[in-house]
């Protein structure tokens, strides 16, 4: 299992899975869900090598070197911790 932490609360998810339904769970808000809009974005503040590399639709979106898009990150495995 792999856990994600935003704002101190966690949720436990299988690793290699998408984040983005605890991310939901945890008041990251959403609005496309496609990596489209960037409502979802957040700041890794740790683990961000647990987490898949970015989606063409992340790398499109110009993220900075610590965000993320909350619905499109793939965690492999271990612990991120996030702020939205
Ligand atoms: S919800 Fe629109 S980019 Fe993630």
């Amino acid at each position: 299992m792999a856990t994600i932490v935003i704002d101190g609360e966690e949720k436990q998810v299988a690793d290699g899975s998408p984040i983005m339904d605890a991310c939901d769970d945890l008041g990251v808000p959403f609005a496309c869900r496609a990596g489209i809009c960037g409502t979802c974005v957040i700041t890794i503040l740790e683990g961000m090598e647990n987490l898949a590399p970015k989606t063409q639709e992340e790398e499109d979106m110009g993220l900075a070197d610590d965000q993320r898009l909350a619905c499109q990150a793939v965690i492999n495995s271990g612990t991120v911790v996030a702020s939205y």
